[in-house]
């Protein structure tokens, strides 16, 4: 896949210098075209020489001299319109921030700034940076710009310390690599996911709520975005955006959800309804603190049944595929299958949350997929980024 494509490959100056050898290598062997670009602070911890021997092509510096075999070779607008896919690794804070607020002072923010390929960045730096404000705030800026960041590692780091900051293993970068010549499989598709247990208020501090994460519908959201969908995550926990294709509403009660659901599902191609979703809520919220009572022993909360809004959105269907899941603790197929036909929805991914492992806020879970005139279809107790890539693999091969 990455035969004859012309990969630029930015080192910035950080202690990961020496991972970016083995990057080379790789591409190479993958008989990638990689021209590496080097900043001054780079080439503190490895020269251009080593890296030149393992490109085969010589390298380019921040001197602004045309350093290509080529004669005519002018390195920032030459060098920025051969390039298919820009890489930045490792990437230090200050190419970040120069990234981001449109600073070209040296040839590598200049070269990057002027080239309209797919760019990919590794940021690798102390946890202490990587957690500064002005960091974050400059990555999301470049999340907006369509640039796709991988999140640094967490480990041992080059101070001696554990934390967030390390640079990714080299079969990671490669598939992130890889994934930037791969067709979006759902580019086109606008995808809603719920996620996240509703809240009810009983008064301005108290509700009722559930155990759920939203560790479910964040993942069935981050993978269809990174396989190119448009997606609106409705939730209730707040998570960091991992794609530019992801659109986060935050809400807290089930009536808000329903309000946001029934204002993009008419634009919407799928429906994932992984929210823990309250069947009842306060009949009435009280204005203000609930105070108890030294003589009195009983309260009473009068609920209120709250909309089923899978079952209520499902009538308005026209040509949207729509997913509930079924959170049961015993006979966990009929049980499902019943919420299939009474809600009227496309398939239940049935999860037993009485069992270890699965269900509310857990990392894993265990999965039976559910559809009319079919077997059901159980999956092994694997990670829920997991169980989304393999749902969004059979939607794509199955359904879409
Ligand atoms: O968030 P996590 O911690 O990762 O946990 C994941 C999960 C266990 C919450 C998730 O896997 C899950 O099972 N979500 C659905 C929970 C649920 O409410 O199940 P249910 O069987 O009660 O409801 C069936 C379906 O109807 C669900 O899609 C639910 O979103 C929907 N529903 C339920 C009640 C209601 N009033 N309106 C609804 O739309």
């Amino acid at each position: 896949m990455l035969k004859g494509k012309h990969i630029t490959l930015y080192v910035t100056g950080g202690i990961a210098v020496y991972k970016s050898l083995n990057i080379v290598r790789e591409l190479i062997k993958n008989q990638a075209e990689v021209q590496v670009v080097m900043t001054k602070a780079a080439q503190e911890f490895v020269t251009p020489l080593t890296f030149a021997t393992l490109s085969q092509r010589p390298v380019l510096t921040d001197n602004f001299v045309a350093q290509s075999a080529q004669d005519d070779f002018i390195p920032h607008i030459k060098l920025a319109r051969w390039t298919d896919l820009a890489v930045v690794v490792p990437a230090t804070a200050n190419i970040i921030g120069k990234l981001a607020n449109g600073i070209a002072d040296d040839l590598t923010s200049t070269t990057l700034m002027a080239t309209s390929a797919p760019k990919l960045i590794f940021p690798t730096m102390n946890t202490t940076m990587w957690n500064n404000p002005a960091v974050q705030t400059n990555i999301n800026t470049l999340n907006l710009m369509d640039i796709r960041i991988v999140d640094p590692d967490s480990g041992f780091l080059a101070e001696g310390e554990m934390g967030k900051g390390r640079l990714p293993e080299l079969n990671t970068i490669m598939v992130e690599i890889f994934k930037m010549f791969t067709k979006p499989l759902l580019a086109g598709t606008n995808v809603i996911v719920t996620a996240g247990g509703t809240k009810e208020a009983i008064d301005p501090v108290r509700f009722i709520g559930n155990n759920s994460s939203g560790k479910m519908g964040i993942a069935m959201a981050n993978v269809a975005a990174d396989m190119g969908a448009h997606v609106t995550l409705i939730t209730t926990v707040h998570d960091s955006l991992s794609s530019p294709n992801l659109n986060e509403i935050k809400i807290s009660t089930a009536l808000e959800m329903q309000k946001e659901l029934e204002n993009h599902f008419e634009s919407s191609n799928v429906l994932i309804m992984a929210a823990a979703v309250s069947d009842f809520r306060p009949a009435h919220k009280a204005d203000q603190k609930i105070k108890k009572n030294d003589d009195k022993e009983l309260y009473t909360i009068e609920l209120k049944k709250n909309p089923d809004i899978l079952k209520e959105i499902a009538k308005k269907k026209s040509g949207q595929f729509v997913v509930g899941f079924a959170a049961e603790t015993e006979n966990l197929i009929p049980y499902a299958k019943k919420k299939l036909h009474e809600k009227n929805v496309d398939m239940i991914l049935a999860n037993d949350v009485s069992k270890a492992g699965s269900g509310f806020n857990v990392d894993t879970n265990e999965i039976t997929l559910i559809r009319h005139d079919k077997d059901p279809e159980t999956w092994p107790l694997m990670s829920k980024s997991d169980i989304a890539a393999k749902f969004w693999e059979y939607y794509e091969q199955n359904i879409k």
